[in-house]
């Protein structure tokens, strides 16, 4: 489906030598409504949902399985139901919700003596899907060698419970997140509940330029991060950054380039990893890592890790953090769901929203999660009318696209056999310089990539230098 659209660009949109405004005509590209069934669906049997089940994902918070022989909860991942308990020796196990016997709920079950024991007729499972006892078979039959429970091998690691949902002889390595090997006193995560398809909240991430628009606030500054205090004084003063985006094996990492005073440049630079993380820069420590693991098709789990790799966190990293007004938000009790939410349109005061801030709704958070989750469950992706803000989060579509295919093919994604790849950081700098690659090159030790890594294209790129509708066309087609 293609749409002509006139588009009148920012002086930033042109390479540094061509320099002067242009009105350009896109071909405007949707996402097929076909496509966006691809990218959306992750149950079982899905081209999307197999691609998920290759890597390792966030699913519990240790603390949700407090101690060996804990009460079990229940998890629902990837369209599938399931229980999670801690044994008697400290192993977690993740199993199918539902009994092999007549389908009753392990919820229900007794977690002892290294094993959940459903309370139906008994039968008892072990950490990885065994059945270990079946009390209402007579012993001769044997039957309890011919059944298995559906189990995952979970691990803890980085300060999440991971699980991995796919092929046994597949398993990935752990990816080596920074934040994933730093001391407990370095880092500050949460959880919470995404009423909406895991793209949408991935894509909030990639989409550099809404910042300036719903982030524009006069939120005080105590309640936002120093980095993002600093940060949302830059994003305000260009609202229309150039994006150019680099691919990666482990995903891409996309730059924003924003004109600053002085001849120079505001960059930030995003990292996007498989399937479903991304690393959000700003000027100083702590930074924000969000993994969006989808529930089913129309709820996520967000997994945010603040961290700052030089120094455990501080009283004041620690105050915006927790305040529900910063990068995470504030959570009803005994719940992981956001205080403000659809039910209560997140709190809008339209007082505050004429008078104050954009959106008369309060914390970043609200703000992202009132806007994603206003798009519905499952965006009509095929209604949009992409720009070149939105580069970055075509390119992780057509990734994901192009990732879930090749494995259908027969290829699994590189950055699943290899954990190394996920050490990346982003970038926050004033710079000189007007192309991604250049920028990247001169700053690979501070990025933690080689120092010439992947193929871009983007407005902000040296090489590149193509008009943005040619950006958009090589990334949609
Ligand atoms: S349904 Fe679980 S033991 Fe019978
Ligand atoms: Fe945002």
């Amino acid at each position: 489906m293609t749409k002509k659209l006139d588009v009148n660009y920012h002086s930033a949109h042109q390479s540094p030598a061509s320099g002067k405004d242009a009105v350009a005509t896109l071909e405007i590209i949707m996402l097929k409504r076909e496509d966006n069934e691809l990218v959306t669906r992750v149950g079982p049997g899905t081209l999307m949902g197999d691609l998920f089940r290759r890597f390792w994902l966030p699913a519990l918070l240790p603390n949700e399985l407090p101690n060996p022989d804990c009460p079990p909860v229940r998890l629902r991942l990837l369209g599938e139901d399931l229980i999670a308990f801690r044994d008697s020796n400290d192993r977690i196990g993740i199993l199918h919700e539902h009994c092999p016997h007549r389908r009753a709920s392990l919820f229900y079950g007794r977690n002892e003596d290294c094993g959940l024991r459903c309370v139906y007729h008994g039968w008892k499972f072990d950490v990885d899907g065994n059945c270990v006892d079946q009390p209402s078979e007579p012993p001769e039959t044997n039957f309890k060698h011919k059944v298995r429970q559906v189990s995952y091998p979970a691990r803890e690691w980085g300060g999440f419970i991971w699980v991995y949902m796919g092929p046994t002889e597949e398993m990935p390595e752990l990816p080596n997140l920074e934040w994933a090997m730093l001391p407990a006193n370095q880092r500050w995560q949460a959880k919470w509940l995404y009423e909406a398809n895991y793209a949408q909240g991935i894509e909030g991430e990639l989409d550099s330029c809404h910042t300036g628009f719903l982030h524009d606030t006069s939120t005080p500054a105590t309640d936002l991060t120093a980095g993002m205090a600093k940060a949302s004084e830059y994003w305000a003063a260009d609202k229309a950054p150039a994006l150019t985006v680099a691919q990666t094996d482990y995903g891409y990492y996309y730059g924003s380039r924003r004109n600053y005073p002085g001849g120079q440049y505001y960059w930030r630079v995003t990292q996007w990893l498989l399937p479903c993380f991304a690393i959000i820069p700003m000027p100083t420590w702590p930074i924000s890592c969000r993994a969006y693991v989808p529930v089913d098709d129309e709820t996520t789990l967000v997994f945010n890790t603040s961290y700052n790799p030089e120094a455990p966190l501080t009283e004041a990293d620690l105050k915006p953090l927790v305040s529900g007004l910063g990068p995470a938000p504030k959570l009803i009790p005994g719940t992981f769901s956001p205080a403000l939410n659809a039910r209560n349109s997140y709190g809008i005061d339209r007082e505050v929203q004429r008078r104050r801030n954009f959106t008369g709704i309060e914390g970043i958070n609200n703000q992202d999660r009132a806007i994603v989750e206003s798009m519905g469950p499952i965006c009509d992706r095929w209604n949009e009318h992409l720009g070149t803000s939105d580069v970055a989060i075509i390119a992780m579509r057509r990734r994901m696209l192009d990732a879930a295919k090749s494995l259908n093919a027969g290829s699994s994604p590189k950055a699943a056999r290899d954990g190394s790849l996920y050490q990346v950081r982003p970038l926050d700098i004033i710079a000189p310089i007007a192309d991604l690659q250049t920028l990247a090159a001169t700053h690979s030790d501070r990025m933690r990539i080689a120092a010439r890594s992947g193929k871009s294209v983007g407005p902000g790129d040296r090489d590149a230098e193509k008009p943005a509708e040619k950006q958009i066309q090589s990334l949609t087609n």
